[in-house]
Parts: structure tokens; C-alpha cells; sequence
């Protein structure tokens, strides 16, 4: 079952409003370009996710994937509805563990993990180490011995599956980088040298982000149930990673599946033979919509027939559409029937510095903004530096509809 494109971008006496709180309003008070993230979506969105889980009917955590969107204060509330993490390195492991999220409910993905950083999270006692290749394994074990303790170790399978989504997304085939092939994980699991120090706790998966089609997803956790009944001991949990895409747009096709057949496919496929807990490492779908980003006018320019919009946030705060040529809504800040096809840019020297091309846009002026629907994952994560601009800043609009700089 497929899912709606639903903005949370609205105009009220031709004003725009995200959820009901005038932006303009919040513009006089913060700077741009700015984040700006809605409690009430982030919970709706957690909250969903979690009674879809439920219908499994069998133990699970939610371990958010912190590369998303790591801001304290979001992780915080999330801490709070009981979610986990799915962290790729000692910054984010410090963050979570700051926000409130228990080391029993972190898990740590990644195939470049640091000797420090194993050290790090040998010391916090995370729940697993969801490790990518045997020379990492080999690695955790000889720390752990050199810690007197014992990691927890999940394999991650490398199901050999090809995700439908941008090539640069895409992790679940053999020529990717991530996890180990079924028959690497068979021998490693067989010889007790890798295992002095190091305890087999689980197997994962995870094979692509913006996933919107879940053929391959139901195969990769079927390879990973086949793989578990394959082990010669029986696991706590199968992690079944992330990757539930969103809709960006009504046009978007095909659209985001309903968390309730997601969970279906998983359902379907996760069976190793005993109960197993299910671990999830969502990020887009939990905060992608919960986000904002806003960028004042600096003016407008017209060469032929071309019209551009200069606003004050580049590809170097929110990356995705000079990246993946990703298509983000764009919201001008105020509402006309005197439109014109647009490209949005920003100030950074490269044409790929571009938010959308062609949009139908009203004449805006250095008083007016734009906001660029949900951008909460992978948005201020991915900002930079880049051309000596500063980050961009972050706020929150709390449940009782204050806004609150984060
Ligand atoms: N688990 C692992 C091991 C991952 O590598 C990722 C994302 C996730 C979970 C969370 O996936 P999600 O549920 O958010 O799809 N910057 C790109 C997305 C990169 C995703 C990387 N891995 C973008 O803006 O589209």
C-alpha cells in the first residue's frame, strides 16, 4: 500500500505557515538560512513506526539512525519514546549516550570503524558492533580481550540484492562495500579464533536508503533469516537495518509504502526458525518530515528568459539536490497567482548550487524567504563549510508551538 505526499507547508491570508505557526513570524526572531524541525511530526512519525512494529508480534527495538539528523534536542525526545540508536562513529556514539539513549539500545554500522573508536564503545558496553568484514572482527575481538571483556557482535550479510534507488544510496550488492557475504560469515562463525573475545549476538542487513519498492528488501531479510538457520547458534536478534523512503513530492513515483505493508514484508520474511527480537535503523522515515529549511531572498536576476532566485542558503547547508539531484517541494514565502518558471539558487560558486529548477514562483523580494519541505534527514548532517560559510542554524517548534533555537 502506497502513501500520500503530505506537506506540512500551508498558507493562511496568503502567508506560509508550517503546521500553524507563521514563518514569517519566526523569521523576525531567528536567523536563516535555518532549520527548523516540528516536535509533533517527529513523535507522529516515531509513534507510527513503532505501532507498525508492533504488529510482529514479537520483541523489537528502534534504533534510530543517528546520520539522519543528530540534533541533541530531537534525539532527546526520541530518547524519550523508548528509541535506540544506529550509530557510525565515537561523535555520534557521544551524542546518543548525551541525548539520553541507553548504551544497551546503541548499535554501531560502519566499515571504517577506528581502533579508538571500538575502544570507545567497548568502554560505553553498546548492545552490538554490526560488523562489516572480518578484519574488523578481528579487530573488536583483540580489543575486547585486551578490555578483559566480551563484544557484542552482529554479522552483517551482504545479501547480494539490487536496490531501486540512486546508485549513490545503494549498499545490498557484492560490489558494494558493506557487510559480508553469506559464505564468509558460514566460516568465520565455525572458527573459534575470531571468537575469544567476542560473542555472536546477531546478523544484519541493510541495502539501500529512499527505498521505495520492497521487493529487495523482502529478499534481503529472507537471506538473512536463511543465513541465521544456517549458524551454528541461535541469535538474539536479527537487525533488519533502514532504508524506508518518503514521499517528496505528489508526483513522486512510485510512492512511499505505508509503514503497515513495510512491516508485512518484514513479517514475511523474518523467520530464523525461533523468536527472534527485530531491530530497525530508521532515519528518513522518522525525521525527513519533521524538517524545514528556510532561506531569506538576497534578489533575483533574469538572463533571456531565464529568472533565478538568490537566496542565502547554498548546496553547502542542505546538499541533497546538488547531490543526488534530489527533488525537494519549494515554498516561496508568499502566495500569488503571477508565477514564472524559476531556478532557486544559492551564493556558492558551482551550477550545481541549485534547490530547483523551474519552479513556478511569484516575484519575491530581499523582504520575502522561501522554505524547502522535508529536509529534516540529511539536511543539516550533510551541511558544510564549504566556501567559509557557517553552518546554518537549527530550531525547534515544541509541541505547544513555541520556537525554541537548538
Ligand atoms: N542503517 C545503515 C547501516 C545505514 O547505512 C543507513 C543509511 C541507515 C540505517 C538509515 O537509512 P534511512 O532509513 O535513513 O534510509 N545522504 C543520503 C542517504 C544516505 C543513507 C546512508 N545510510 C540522502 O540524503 O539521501
Amino acid at each position: 500500500m502506497e502513501t500520500e505526499y503530505r506537506s506540512r507547508l500551508s498558507y493562511k491570508n496568503k502567508e506560509l505557515n508550517f503546521e500553524d505557526t507563521s514563518l514569517k513570524e519566526v523569521l523576525a526572531n531567528y536567523p536563516t538560512p535555518l532549520y527548523l524541525y516540528s516536535e509533533k511530526e517527529l513523535i507522529a512519525n516515531f509513534r507510527e513506526f513503532e505501532s507498525g512494529a508492533k504488529q510482529l508480534g514479537c520483541d523489537f527495538d528502534i534504533c534510530f539512525a543517528l546520520k539522519a539528523n543528530p540534533n541533541k534536542e530531537l534525539l532527546k525526545i526520541l530518547a524519550k519514546l523508548g528509541c535506540g540508536a544506529d550509530i557510525v562513529s565515537g561523535g555520534e556514539l557521544s551524542r546518543a549516550l548525551e541525548a539520553g539513549i541507553p548504551a544497551s539500545k546503541i548499535v554501531f554500522s560502519g566499515v571504517g570503524k577506528l581502533e579508538s573508536e571500538i575502544d570507545q564503545a567497548l568502554a560505553a558496553k553498546i548492545n552490538s558492533f554490526n560488523v562489516e568484514s572480518i578484519e574488523e572482527l578481528q579487530m573488536i575481538n583483540s580489543r575486547a580481550k585486551a578490555a578483559g571483556q566480551i563484544a557484542r557482535v552482529a554479522l552483517r550479510l551482504n545479501p547480494k540484492v539490487k536496490a531501486i534507488t540512486h546508485k549513490y544510496i545503494s549498499t545490498g550488492f557484492k560490489t558494494h562495500k558493506f557487510g559480508l557475504l553469506e559464505e564468509d560469515i558460514l566460516s568465520v562463525v565455525n572458527d573459534t579464533a575470531y571468537w575469544t573475545s567476542a560473542k555472536l549476538v546477531g546478523l544484519s542487513v541493510h541495502i539501500g536508503s529512499q527505498l521505495t519498492n520492497l521487493d529487495a528488501t523482502g529478499l534481503a531479510v529472507k537471506a538473512t533469516s536463511e543465513c541465521a538457520k544456517k549458524l551454528p547458534c541461535k541469535l538474539e536478534f536479527i537487525d533488519v537495518g533502514g532504508g524506508l523512503g518518503v514521499n517528496y513530492s505528489n508526483e513522486q513515483s512510485p510512492k512511499a509504502p505505508s509503514i503497515d505493508s513495510y512491516m508485512k514484508v518484514i513479517k514475511d520474511n523474518l523467520d530464523p526458525g525461533y523468536e527472534v527480537k527485530a531491530l530497525f535503523e530508521p532515519g528518513r522515515r522518522i525525521v525527513a518530515s519533521a524538517g524545514i529549511f528556510l532561506a531569506k531572498v538576497i534578489r533575483s536576476k533574469k538572463s533571456e528568459d531565464c529568472n533565478f532566485l538568490i537566496v542565502d542558503g547554498g548546496m553547502n547547508d542542505f546538499a541533497r539536490p546538488s547531490l543526488y539531484e534530489a527533488y525537494h517541494e519549494i515554498f516561496p514565502s508568499l502566495q500569488s497567482d503571477e508565477l514564472a518558471p524559476t531556478d532557486i539558487v544559492g551564493p556558492i560558486c558551482e551550477s550545481s548550487d541549485c534547490f530547483g529548477e523551474k519552479r513556478m514562483m511569484p516575484k519575491l523580494g530581499s523582504e520575502d524567504f522561501i522554505a524547502i519541505a522535508d529536509t529534516g534527514a540529511y539536511g543539516f548532517s550533510m551541511s558544510s563549510n564549504y566556501n567559509m560559510r557557517e553552518k546554518p542554524a537549527e530550531a525547534i517548534l515544541e509541541l505547544n508551538g513555541t520556537v525554541r533555537r537548538v
